[in-house]
């Protein structure tokens, strides 16, 4: 995708271009983990701008509501690499880097546990699989598995945006970037190229412009 990028504008939406993917998924338990369901069809388009104030009547699209509302979109997430603010924790057969930037979408969690424990017992071989996808499937990369050798273990994606929405919990989620899409500060900086991201889009973020799960509050 040619010029793909996401560009974040001062107080207002966030600018997408390069034709990326636009979907909408629905997280869903299933026993004791998280799938999603697809959510409704989204327009898609070379350019389109999504609403990141959460006052938008039609969202995921800003519709200019920022402006009367005096959206305050100031980004105050760190600059540093993921690698430098996470905390390795270390299992049996395999380590887990956290960075604790949760949009809480509970992938995390697994039949046999969640992530943490799975990772701390992953000499059994199921647990070590299992670990792999409690932290490969965090949508927002807080999660990380690591081999002994220090590979960072990551799910092969495609460039793709997708819309969550969390309606067991009565709330909108986050955006969910996927397949290490360019994401650009108002300022013109860019942050590290992630394969998994979550960026807010109730406004609420502590850390913007990536979800803190405030939009469960
Ligand atoms: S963002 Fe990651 S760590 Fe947080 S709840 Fe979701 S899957 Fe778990
Ligand atoms: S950012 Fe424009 S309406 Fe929310």
């Amino acid at each position: 995708m040619k010029n793909m990028k996401i560009r974040i504008t001062a107080d207002g939406p966030y600018i997408v271009t390069g034709g990326i993917p636009l979907s909408e998924k629905i997280i869903k338990s299933a026993g004791n983990c998280y799938v999603y369901d697809d959510g409704v069809e989204l327009p898609q388009a070379e350019t389109y701008s999504l609403c990141r104030c959460g006052k938008s009547k039609n969202a995921p699209f800003c519709d200019g509501s920022h402006r009367a509302a005096g959206f305050d979109g100031e980004e105050t997430a760190s600059p540093a690499l993921y690698t430098e603010r996470a905390e390795l924790i270390r299992g049996q057969a395999l380590d887990m880097l956290d960075d604790g930037r949760c949009a809480f979408a509970r992938f995390c969690h697994r039949d046999k546990g969640d992530a943490w424990e799975l990772i701390k017992h992953s000499d059994i071989p199921h647990n070590r699989e299992e670990a792999i996808t409690a932290a490969s499937e965090c949508p927002a990369g807080r999660l990380t598995a690591v081999t002994k050798a220090g590979a960072l273990i990551e799910p092969a994606y495609e460039p793709a945006i997708e819309i969550l929405q969390d309606p067991e919990r009565g709330a909108i989620c986050g955006i969910s970037v996927k397949g290490n899409i360019p994401i650009e500060s108002a300022a013109g900086v860019l942050y590290e190229k992630r394969n998994r991201a979550v960026l807010c889009r109730c406004g609420k973020s502590e850390n913007k412009p990536f979800c803190d799960a405030s939009h469960i509050d």
